[in-house]
């Protein structure tokens, strides 16, 4: 494959990528999600601590037990027939600077898997709206591990199925900050220009 062409396919996975809420039933097959947990496997992390362990929940009970932990505002979660618990103990990474890596290394094997559930088929949608003592409760979690982010996992589902409020929350257009706002050259504020 050409770097031009791999490229491309690179850019429609990263736009194809959604935090979408409407999800099917249809439960998710298992080599999909190994698929998913090695890309997160061959993340980076400092110093190579890798220190992030991930809980797939997929058993009714578990489910169930899990389901009470969500805000009201991620109540579409509860359909989700797979939710990916991403946990770490920060003693199990780098504090460099008073900078706790856990947390970012953590977050770049979560984007592989996200980007893989996508090259799968499926809806990756992380989120933080949920209490982690219910959660730690509901899977066993030992008390210095820290649950960082549940990610609802699934087919794509309909959107008729999804609350008045939610589906509202659906069809609002994606939007980014401009380049020029997150993106600098050589100097902090002075925007980076592609044409300079
Ligand atoms: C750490 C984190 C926490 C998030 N928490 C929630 C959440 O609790 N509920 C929710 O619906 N979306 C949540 N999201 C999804 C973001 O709202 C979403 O990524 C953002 O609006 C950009 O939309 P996009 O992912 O479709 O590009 C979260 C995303 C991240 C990375």
């Amino acid at each position: 494959m050409s770097e031009e062409r791999a490229a491309e396919i690179f850019r429609a996975l990263i736009m194809r990528r959604e935090s979408r809420r409407a999800l099917a039933a249809r439960p998710v097959e298992c080599e999909k999600l190994r698929a998913m947990l090695e890309a997160a496997r061959w993340a980076p992390s400092y110093g190579n601590m890798q220190p992030w362990r991930f809980v797939l929940v997929q058993e009714p009970a578990a489910l169930d037990a899990m389901r009470p932990a969500f805000t009201p505002g991620n109540a579409w979660a509860k359909q989700a027939p797979v939710l990916v618990v991403g946990t770490a103990n920060p003693q199990d990474a780098k504090i460099v600077a008073g900078k706790e890596y856990y947390l970012f290394d953590l977050g770049l094997a979560v984007q592989n898997l996200l980007l893989q559930a996508v090259a799968c088929g499926l809806v990756a949608h992380p989120m933080g709206g949920w209490d982690e003592q219910t959660v730690k409760q509901a899977l066993g979690v030992p008390d210095e591990v820290r649950v960082v982010v549940v990610i609802a996992l699934g087919y794509p589902g309909r959107l008729e199925e999804l609350d008045e409020e939610t589906r509202r929350k659906e069809q609002q257009p994606r939007t980014r900050k401009a380049l020029a706002e997150i993106a600098f050259a050589d100097r902090w504020g002075r925007p980076w220009d592609a044409g300079a």
